[in-house]
């Protein structure tokens, strides 16, 4: 099955929505300029939650095909948890995508398996699509345990989820060790830990499911090695965080299918 690739660009606390609204602009710009087919690759921004509305008045005015999302949700649908934001709200804001479970979502609150699986699940009731990070820190890498702890972390999120749900879904292998860090995997990196997390989701909700989820590298992509990293059989796309401030980085990554691996 042609899996469409996938470049997200999480910003992270990056940006008012006054600056969201130009680099959104401004990623359209070099899009256009290059003539981008927006068919062969989705392209997704995922901004802070204050910044999705100027972000849906710049996309809806000018019918860009940038897609965006946000970068978590409630596990709950609504009542009383201040300073949390639902998926209905997201969705009325047109949002097609929620990061669920990225790792600083998980060190600096604690996020368990569990809870991610919950938004996952919130995601898919407001009809958005879940970006579900996993990964390993440091230690686990260097203990060579990294396929085994990733996976670990896919079946405690996917517990949550049946599997009429799991085959929408997105998964991003990203290495705690290469966020932020210019350290990037290789390519064979990222292509061991992919490959073995769409064998487990066939073990897990069987091969239609497998063949259909895509699965995303994240870990200091740039335009200089994102075509060794998408040349990978499993790897399809990628989550960029750094290099998705800059539009014209961020274009480059997106437009990989013309750099030569
Ligand atoms: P980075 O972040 O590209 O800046 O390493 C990736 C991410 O955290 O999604």
């Amino acid at each position: 099955m042609a899996r469409t690739p996938l470049m997200a660009g999480n910003w992270k606390m990056n940006l008012d929505h006054l600056e969201a609204a130009a680099l959104v602009q401004r990623l359209y710009w070099e899009l256009q300029d290059a003539n981008f087919d927006y068919s062969k690759v989705e392209v997704v921004v995922l901004p802070p939650f204050t910044d999705l509305r100027s972000t849906q008045t710049v996309t809806d005015a000018d019918s860009m095909h940038i897609k965006y999302g946000a970068q978590d949700v409630s596990t709950h649908p609504d009542g009383a948890y201040t300073g949390e934001i639902s998926a209905r709200m997201l969705a009325k804001l047109g949002c097609s995508y929620v990061v669920v479970g990225h790792s600083e979502r998980r060190q600096y609150h604690g996020e368990t398996d569990q809870e991610v699986g919950q938004k996952a699940l919130a995601a898919f009731g407001g009809e958005m699509v879940p970006i579900i990070c996993v990964g390993e820190p440091l230690p686990v890498r260097k203990s060579g345990e990294h396929v085994a702890y990733t996976l670990a972390q896919l079946d405690g999120v996917f517990a949550e989820l049946s599997g009429e749900l799991a085959r929408d879904a997105v998964v991003a292998y990203e290495p705690v060790w290469a966020i932020g860090t210019g350290e990037v995997a290789t390519a064979d990196d990222a292509e061991e830990v992919c490959a073995a997390i769409r064998v487990r989701l066939g073990e897990l909700f069987g091969g239609d499911v497998s063949q259909r989820v895509r699965v995303l590298y994240g870990g200091s992509v740039k335009a200089s090695n994102v075509a060794g990293i998408m040349a990978q059989p499993n790897v399809d796309g990628a989550l960029v965080g750094g290099a998705s401030l800059d539009a014209a980085e961020f274009a480059r990554i997106c437009r990989f299918h013309d750099h030569v691996a």
